[in-house]
């Protein structure tokens, strides 16, 4: 067995937070030979729920679990911590304009990033999943300028796994033959799912489907899944946001397959001509805990277009945020 590691959760008394700590304890994240120390970040109003459920992670009696604590200190929850997943963030309330969002959400990542330049490992990995995820991680990132900036990543693997479905679906094939999906860009409506490089059963999924289908529904759809789920279910995706997160931190850490990808956000380093800094979604491999983007793809006019228009989303979710950053 190894030496235990420590996984920070914030918002962990929340809807996804209590769908992922039973994974990340059941070895589902790190693997079955990883003990792991839960410290968990919750505001001072949720740290009943909280205690109750640090109960219930008890109850669960998990061989992996070598400690666990909750605070409503984020140097205390982030202390030494080698994994930290902010999934804690302040939901749209009514009336409130996306900029408002942008704005209470920095307050809460520049806090905690600072938090985390501060106390966490040196190497730590960080995972924003709480929205808008990809300027929530920028932000945090600004704010710890002792780390490495790539310790700092956001989430569009549920994207990503949305899209596999879709294409799976109309290809009547499993997803697990389904290789090289990418999802380009900001976690939100803007984002572009590309099918231009995946294979099905090793053939190119593009041969596969019609132009029209990719227009008019696989991209809308995975566009827009989290809206139809919120309005089927009356709530946000929740365990399908947890399992992506799991499947976000278990690639970067344990690595991907050769002759596949998966798509992280991650700070830009200009690759396909996007903005330096900011966190945009790419193809990554990962090998020994580290991502690398998928260099030389073609990218044809249609995708350009879809991935200039998610970027320049991003450029403005920064600037409106620009006198808050350090
Ligand atoms: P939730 O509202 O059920 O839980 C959020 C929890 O965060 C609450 O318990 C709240 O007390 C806590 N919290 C708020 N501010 C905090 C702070 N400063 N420090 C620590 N904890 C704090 O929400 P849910 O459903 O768990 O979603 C969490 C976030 O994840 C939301 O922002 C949601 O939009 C986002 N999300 C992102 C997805 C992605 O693909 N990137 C997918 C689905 C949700």
């Amino acid at each position: 067995m190894k030496a235990p590691v420590r996984v920070a959760v914030t918002g962990a008394a929340g809807q996804i937070g209590y769908s992922l700590l039973f994974r990340i304890a059941s070895g589902d994240m790190l693997g079955p030979d990883q003990p792991v120390v839960l410290q968990l970040l919750e505001v001072p109003p949720a740290m009943d729920a909280v205690q109750g459920v640090m109960m219930e992670l008890e109850d669960c009696a998990f061989p992996l679990v070598a400690g666990m604590s909750a605070s409503d200190q984020a140097e205390e929850a982030f202390k030494d911590a080698d994994y930290i997943l902010l999934v804690g963030a302040k939901p749209r309330g009514p009336g409130m304009e996306r900029k408002d969002l942008l704005e209470a959400n920095a307050a809460i990542f520049s806090a905690q990033g600072k938090a985390i330049n501060d106390v966490a490992s040196r190497n730590v990995r960080v995972l924003a999943v709480g929205n808008p995820a990809n300027t929530n991680a920028m932000i945090a990132q600004r704010n710890a300028p002792d780390l490495d900036p790539r310790c700092f990543t956001a989430m569009t693997r549920l994207d990503h796994n949305r899209a596999l479905a879709q294409l799976g679906n109309k290809t009547s094939s499993h997803v697990t033959d389904i290789k090289r999906m990418t999802i380009w860009g900001n976690h939100s409506a803007t984002q572009y799912p590309d099918i231009s490089h995946a294979t099905v059963a090793g053939t190119p999924a593009a041969d596969q489907v019609d132009q029209s289908w990719l227009e008019e529904s696989f991209i809308p759809t995975v566009q827009q899944r989290g809206a139809a789920i919120i309005k089927a279910r009356g709530q946000s995706s929740a365990a399908s946001a947890a399992s992506a997160a799991i499947d976000h931190m278990r690639d970067w850490t344990l690595g991907t397959p050769a002759d596949d990808w998966v798509s992280m956000a991650i700070p830009s380093d200009g690759s396909y001509g996007i903005s330096e800094g900011i966190i945009y979604s790419f193809p990554v491999r990962c090998v020994d805990g580290r991502y690398e983007i998928v260099q030389g793809l073609d990218v044809d006019d249609f995708s350009r277009e879809r991935m200039n228009a998610t970027e320049q989303e991003l450029v403005e979710e920064r600037d409106a945020v620009k006198h808050l950053l350090p």
